[in-house]
């Protein structure tokens, strides 16, 4: 979809679809609006006083003018409290047109905006919203009928200064450019996306100026990766663990980076363990944290952050082969630490373990934020509405927490405490990668983690319920939802950037 901003003045010559602002209980028309109203002979005034349209924020009404007016449609869209319109209320409100204005067969649009809901900031998040629910992956499709392809193809923002949304908007622009890499990245049937296959994908980021490299089986089998290649051994596609290296401060910079670590099981079939065959077509997300760590690199990339981080991703394809692990074979990980794998479908975890390890050691990170859709367990505790965060740092966690909820992408802390710890000690091992029970597997997933986090600042956000939506939200159509990249692109924003 394409997005333009214009000079409200320039914008009055040649109107598509119109789309004025309602603001709050009262309804009341912005002065643009007002005009409008006039020109349509009042037909704004009526349509408001009829029906169930009540000016809330997510609710829209299409009013068809009478002849003579400049434009053929005019779209009511109601804004809520006008003391509420914050960033993500008016990303919201730029997402919801998207369906509406795809219902009533609009092809091009253009927002309206003057006060009170008029400035540069507003008409890029609007536009910033409307852009990301925009996206949809049809590349498989080869027989849409052309009724049911969206018609909606261009928006205009138009207001005072067009001149200045254009500043706010490339930063928003470069943020969904990485989106829309991990939702495509996500959404890539197993056979298209695997370990190679996304490791080459990382490659590309090497033209926006991020160092790519990537390890393969000899050699992470030589640095003593025991636990990665354990998972990947029943696959006949080979494992690569993939480090991307963005230096925001300058290539002679010795700051400490940050460093972000994904799980990047391209597919997970649970291996010996093997999963139902009801669903585990889904388990094509569960390199969802890689797609995270891999699209915030772009993001980050793209905007030129001044930050140096480091994205690592542990890629592997868990599958039931003639070579794979088995329940009770004992693992030696990268960090020295031996772990009896008794249920091979916990494998993220061991995935995790090399990866964290890794990122330590090479990197001394100021931080280190994994992301992973790593148990069942979250999605029974949270559902889809926030990721578990675990931490052994309280005030990263409360960055986070915050960040989350200003950015609609919200995170709920969880506990990690020796007790639990305790859970995962081994008979044979130093660790073994799953209870037999099914009390607190979230939390024992993450206390394993732990296990290979040495006094790193760490957090731990289980993405399982996140990954996938099963229905469209405001600023996300159904499917891969990339959450986590609008939440760790502002993070780096607010608290780690220039510094
Ligand atoms: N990839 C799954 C977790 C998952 C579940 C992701 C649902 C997305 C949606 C993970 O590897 C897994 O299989 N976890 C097991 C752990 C258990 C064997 C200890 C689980 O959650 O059942
Ligand atoms: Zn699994
Ligand atoms: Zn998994």
């Amino acid at each position: 979809m394409k997005i333009q901003f214009a000079d409200i003045a320039a914008a009055k010559s040649k109107l598509d679809a119109v789309i004025v602002f309602v603001v709050g209980a009262d309804k009341k028309l912005s002065p643009l609006a007002a005009t409008v109203n006039k020109q349509a002979g009042g037909a704004i005034v009526k349509a408001l006083s009829s029906g169930k349209f009540a000016g809330k924020l997510g609710q829209y009404v299409t009013v068809i003018p009478s002849d003579g007016v400049k434009c053929d449609r005019i779209v009511l869209a109601g804004c809520g409290e006008i003391k509420k319109l914050n960033a993500l209320a008016f990303e919201k409100i730029g997402g919801g047109l998207i369906p509406h204005l795809n219902g009533i067969g609009a092809k091009s649009a253009t927002v309206l905006l003057d006060s009170p809901v008029a400035s540069p900031e507003a008409a890029a998040r609007i536009a910033h919203g409307a852009y990301l629910r925009s996206y949809r992956f049809d590349k498989y499709h080869t027989k849409t009928p052309a009724d049911e392809k969206p018609t909606f193809v261009a928006l205009t923002v138009a207001l005072a200064n067009s001149k200045a949304a254009a500043k706010p908007y490339h930063d928003l622009e470069k943020l969904a450019e990485g989106i829309f890499l991990t939702r495509n990245l996500v959404t890539e049937p197993p056979n298209i996306i695997y370990p190679e296959s996304m490791a080459e994908e990382c490659q590309k980021l090497e033209a926006l100026g991020v160092e790519v490299d990537v390890l393969d089986e000899p050699e992470m089998y030589e640095l003593g990766f025991g636990a990665l290649l354990g998972v990947g051994q029943g696959s006949s596609r080979e494992s690569k663990l993939v480090v991307m290296r963005w230096n925001g401060l300058g290539k002679g910079s010795k700051a400490q980076p940050i460093a972000f670590v994904g799980k990047g099981v391209t597919f997970d079939s649970g291996g010996i363990s093997i999963k139902p065959a009801n669903g585990m077509e889904d388990m094509k997300y569960d390199m969802g944290g890689a797609g995270v760590v891999v699209g915030l690199m772009k993001a980050l990339a793209g905007r030129k952050a001044k930050v140096n981080v480091v994205g690592v991703v542990g890629l592997v394809e868990n599958m039931p082969g003639g070579n794979a692990q088995r329940p009770s074979d004992v693992v030696t990980s990268y960090s020295g630490q031996t772990i009896e794998v008794i249920n091979t479908d916990a494998e993220g975890r061991l995935v995790l373990a090399d990866a964290l390890w890794y990122t330590q050691k090479h990197f001394k990170p100021k931080f280190i934020i994994d992301l992973a859709t790593l148990t069942g367990a979250i999605v029974v505790s949270l559902g889809s509405s926030r990721a578990g965060l675990f931490s052994n740092n309280d005030k990263l966690a409360e960055q986070l927490f915050k960040t989350g909820e200003k950015v609609g992408e919200e995170v709920w802390r969880l506990p990690l405490a020796d007790v639990y710890d305790k859970l995962i000690n081994s008979d044979i091992a130093d660790v073994v990668n799953s209870t037999n029970s099914r009390e607190a597997g979230s939390i024992t997933a993450a206390q394993f983690l732990q296990r290979f986090v040495n006094n790193t600042p760490w957090v731990h956000l289980d993405i399982a319920g996140m990954a996938w939506a099963k229905k469209d939200m405001d600023i996300v159509p159904k499917g891969a939802t990339a959450y986590g990249v609008r939440l760790l692109n502002e993070l780096v924003k607010e608290y780690y950037e220039g510094k």
